[in-house]
C-alpha cells in the first residue's frame, strides 16, 4: 500500500473526530521475519520498534487510550525460546522507553495475568508504572497474558463473590457493573480496532469492550507498520458514520 499522501491526511484530521481508545492486535512478526530468512525473535525486535512509532503518534495525536496486544493467554503454548525471546525484549522494551513515557505524560497500565508473567518483567512493569503513575496526557495498556474470556471469568467471579457478600444486588447488575469489574475498568470503549497482518479474526482480545468498535483490518505485517499508515486509518476512522443501531440525523 502507499501511504505517501499522508503528510497532507495528517493535517486533515479532524482533532475533534478522533478515536478516544484505539486497540490493536500487532501480528505479523513472525511472518515478517520469515520473508528475510530470520529468527522469529528478530520479527519482534522489528515488531517492538513499530511499538515505539505508534505509540509516540498516538501521543502526539491525543488519542486517550491505546491497548497493545502484546501476549496472549495462547502465546503460553509457543516455544520456550521464542517466549523467554519475548519475555527480555519486554524488559528492554520498558528499560529504553520509561523516560519516553515519563516525557510525554503516558501512564504505563497492563491488562491481562501479569501474575503469569517471569518476576523479573513483573518488576520492570512496576517500576514504569510507579515511575508514570501521576501522568495523565494518554494511558499505554499493555495486553500481557491477556484473553478476554479469562477476564470475563474473572469478572463473574468477583461479581458472585459480592453478591454473596452482600456488596451487590443480584437484580442492580448492570453493563456498568460488569464494565467495573474488568481491566478496562474506568476506560473508555474502544473506538478503533486495528489488526495488522491480514488475519481477519479478534484471537481472544476484548471482546466486551469492542462491542460497538470501528474495525480495520490490513495486511501490512506489524514491524512493516508506521505512522502515515496509522494517520491513513485515522483518516479512514473520521469518515465513518457511527450509527450505534440509530438512524442517522437528516
Ligand atoms: C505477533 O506476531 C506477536 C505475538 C503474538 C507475540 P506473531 O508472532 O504472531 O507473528 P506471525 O503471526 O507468526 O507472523
Ligand atoms: C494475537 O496474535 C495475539 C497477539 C498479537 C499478541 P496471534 O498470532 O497469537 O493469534 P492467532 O494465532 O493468529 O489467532
Ligand atoms: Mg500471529
Amino acid at each position: 500500500m502507499n501511504f505517501s499522501s499522508s503528510a497532507s491526511m495528517r493535517n486533515e484530521l479532524d482533532p475533534d473526530r478522533l478515536p478516544k481508545h484505539v486497540a490493536i492486535i500487532m501480528d505479523g512478526n513472525g511472518r515478517w521475519a520469515k520473508k528475510r530468512l530470520l529468527n522469529r525473535i528478530n520479527g519482534h525486535e522489528k515488531g517492538a520498534d513499530a511499538v515505539r512509532t505508534i505509540v509516540k503518534s498516538a501521543r502526539k495525536f491525543n488519542i486517550a487510550a491505546l491497548t497493545l496486544y502484546a501476549f496472549s493467554t495462547e502465546n503460553w503454548q509457543r516455544p520456550h525460546a521464542e517466549i523467554s525471546g519475548l519475555m527480555l525484549l519486554l524488559r528492554r522494551f520498558l528499560a529504553s522507553e520509561r523516560q519516553t513515557l515519563v516525557e510525554n505524560e503516558i501512564r504505563l497500565n497492563t491488562i491481562g495475568q501479569i501474575e503469569r508473567l517471569p518476576e523479573a518483567v513483573r518488576e520492570s512493569l512496576e517500576a514504569v508504572m510507579d515511575a508514570t503513575a501521576n501522568n495523565k496526557k494518554m494511558v499505554l495498556n499493555l495486553a500481557l497474558s491477556y484473553g478476554a474470556r479469562v477476564e470475563i471469568v474473572e469478572m463473574v467471579k468477583q461479581i458472585a463473590a459480592k453478591t454473596l457478600n452482600g456488596a451487590i444486588d443480584p437484580a442492580g447488575i448492570t453493563q456498568k457493573t460488569v464494565a467495573d469489574h474488568l481491566y478496562t475498568r474506568g476506560m473508555p470503549d474502544v473506538d478503533l480496532l486495528i489488526r495488522t497482518s491480514g488475519e481477519m479474526r479478534i484471537s481472544n482480545f476484548l471482546l466486551w469492550q469492542i462491542a460497538y468498535s470501528e474495525i480495520f483490518f490490513t495486511p501490512t505485517l506489524w514491524p512493516d507498520f508506521g505512522e502515515d499508515e496509522f494517520v491513513a486509518i485515522l483518516n479512514d476512522y473520521q469518515h465513518r458514520e457511527r450509527r450505534f443501531g440509530a438512524i442517522p440525523p437528516t
